[in-house]
C-alpha cells in the first residue's frame, strides 16, 4: 500500500465538501506563515477538526485549517498548520500534508517553514531554498519501505531560478532537522554547523523524504526567523518567528505564486 486508506476517506470527504478532484499544488504553511491562505482566489477552508480522521495542531501562529481555491488560476490545497513530530504526531501523520498530495494527483508540493540560521552570513527575514537536508541519526522514516534516494538538487535550482525571475534574492542551503521541541544548546550548533548546515529546524524533512518517496517533485522555503542558539546574544523565543514571517508575508505569497504557475 502506498499511502494509508484513510487518506482515501479524507478525499472523499474534501470533495463532497466543494474540494476539487485535482489539484496542481498543495502547499504546507510554517510557523507564521499562514497568511499565504489570504493570497489564494476563491478560497473556501475548512478546520481540521471538522475533517473525519484528520489530526489537531496545536502550535501558536498555526491555525489548523484546510484551504482550497486557486492561484495564478490553478487550484491548490494549502496546509495552514503542520503536524509536528514534536507535538507527539509520528512520522506517519507529519507526511499527510504529502499523502493528500498524492491522492489530488497534485504535480508538486511547496514546504514552507521557520528556521534558524546557523550560518552567519544569513540575517533574519531571509528567505532560503532548500538544496539538501541533513536528518542526524537518519531518524526520519514515515514508513517502512524499500531503500530510495532522494535529490533536492534540480528543483531547488529551478526555484532559485523562478525567484531571480522575479527579481527576488533568496540564499541557498542546506536544513538540519532536529526533532525539537526545544531550541539547541550553543555546543549543538556549533557541531551543526562544522557538518555543514546553514539553517535548523524541526520540520519539513519528513515531508521532503516522503515527497521523494512517492516521486512527488517538491519545492522548499525556508524563512529565517531567528539566529540560532549561541550565533547572537539575542533569547530565542517564538514571538521571533511571527515578527520575522509577518515582515516577509509579501515576498513568501509572491514567491510561492510563482512557483505555482512555473515550477
Ligand atoms: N531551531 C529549531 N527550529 C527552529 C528555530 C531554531 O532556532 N527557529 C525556528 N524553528
Amino acid at each position: 500500500m502506498e499511502i494509508p486508506e484513510s487518506v482515501l476517506k479524507i478525499k472523499k470527504y474534501l470533495t463532497d465538501h466543494e474540494f476539487p478532484e485535482q489539484v496542481e499544488a498543495v502547499v504546507i504553511l510554517g510557523s507564521g506563515l499562514g497568511d499565504f491562505a489570504s493570497a489564494i482566489d476563491d478560497s473556501f477552508s475548512i478546520p481540521y477538526q471538522q475533517i473525519p480522521s484528520f489530526p489537531e495542531t496545536s502550535v501558536q501562529g498555526h491555525t489548523g485549517e484546510l484551504v482550497t481555491g486557486k492561484v495564478a488560476g490553478l487550484n491548490v490545497i494549502a496546509f495552514s498548520g503542520r503536524f509536528h513530530h514534536y507535538e507527539g504526531h509520528p512520522f506517519s501523520t507529519t507526511v499527510l500534508p504529502v499523502h493528500i498530495a498524492k491522492v489530488f494527483n497534485a504535480k508538486k508540493i511547496i514546504v514552507s517553514n521557520a528556521a534558524g540560521s546557523i550560518n552567519t552570513g544569513f540575517k533574519v527575514g531571509d528567505l532560503m531554498v532548500i538544496d539538501d537536508i541533513i536528518r542526524p541519526f537518519q531518524s526520519v522514516s514515515a514508513k517502512p519501505s524499500t531503500p530510495f534516494r532522494y535529490n533536492l538538487y534540480p528543483i531547488a535550482r529551478r526555484v532559485r531560478e523562478i525567484a531571480a525571475s522575479i527579481g527576488m534574492e533568496v540564499q541557498r542551503g542546506t536544513y538540519i532537522y532536529v526533532t525539537g521541541p526545544n531550541y539547541e544548546s550553543k555546543a549543538e550548533i556549533r557541531a551543526f554547523r562544522i557538518l555543514g548546515a546553514d539553517v535548523v529546524g524541526m520540520s519539513t524533512a519528513p515531508e521532503l523524504v516522503e515527497a521523494s518517496r512517492l516521486q512527488i517533485p517538491a519545492a522548499t522555503i525556508s524563512l529565517v526567523t531567528n539566529m540560532a542558539a549561541g550565533v547572537t546574544k539575542n533569547k530565542l523565543d517564538h514571538s521571533e518567528v511571527k515578527e520575522a514571517a509577518e515582515a516577509r508575508k509579501d515576498d513568501f505569497a509572491r514567491l510561492v505564486t510563482e512557483i505555482i504557475r512555473k515550477l
